[in-house]
């Protein structure tokens, strides 16, 4: 079932409370409490897109949402790519994510996606300006037939999709203990960066290097 309100304090907090079946989802047109990776504050004004959804247990679920949306809107022909783990780009700048956690056998994944508001963050972006119009309940609707789909598809062929969308193949990045060159994404959904002297993969927050 879709929930949908008009405000509540975040949409991964009501639905690990409240969620019972898979693919019970609870969309909100605002949060007070919106939460992303690492705790970090979810800024959540109106006209963003805030959406949770109970999905199965399965390896690899916040990589096959981040294709899922891309798929969604590179249809519209935006310069859309996947910054491993989750981040969703627009024109190189950040405009959406995504955050899973499980809860015994269910896992509750969060999508925000700017899109009328108008993010204070400096590396952030929305659709706004770009004369798009969304209309979330059909993007939802769509976003829960891609996911379905890809839920069938094996680990390979997932990372291959999202290899298509990645921004990071060849660039620099820096951890907490090192930097290196990203080569690929391992088959486990692992960032496999090359140093000086060896192989790493990473599960890690990175950062790119300018
Ligand atoms: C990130 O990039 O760190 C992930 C951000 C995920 C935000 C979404 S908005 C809907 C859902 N509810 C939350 O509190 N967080 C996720």
């Amino acid at each position: 079932m879709i929930n949908i309100v008009d405000n509540i304090k975040s949409t991964n907090t009501w639905l690990t409370e409240f969620g019972l079946d898979n693919y019970d989802s609870m969309i909100s047109l605002k949060q007070s409490e919106g939460y992303g990776r690492l705790g970090r504050f979810w800024e959540s004004d109106l006209g963003g897109l805030y959406f949770s959804v109970n999905l199965p247990n399965r390896n690899l679920l916040p990589i096959i949402i981040g294709i899922s949306v891309a798929d969604i809107l590179v249809k519209l022909k935006l310069n859309v790519k996947l910054k491993w783990p989750n981040d969703i780009l627009l024109n190189d700048m950040k405009l959406g994510g995504v955050i899973c956690h499980s809860e015994g056998k269910i896992t509750v994944a969060g999508l925000g996606i700017n899109i009328s508001n108008e993010p204070s963050i400096r590396t952030s972006t929305s659709l706004v300006g770009l004369g798009i119009e969304i209309n979330k309940l059909s993007f939802v609707d769509e976003l829960l037939e891609k996911i379905k789909n890809y839920l069938n598809f094996n680990d390979k062929d997932i990372i291959d999709k999202f290899l298509f969308y990645d921004c990071l193949i060849g660039k620099q990045v820096s951890w907490s203990e090192g930097n290196g060159t990203v080569v690929t994404v391992s088959e486990d959904g692992r960032l496999v960066v090359i140093t000086n002297h060896e192989k790493i993969y990473l599960t890690e927050e990175i950062h790119l290097n300018d």
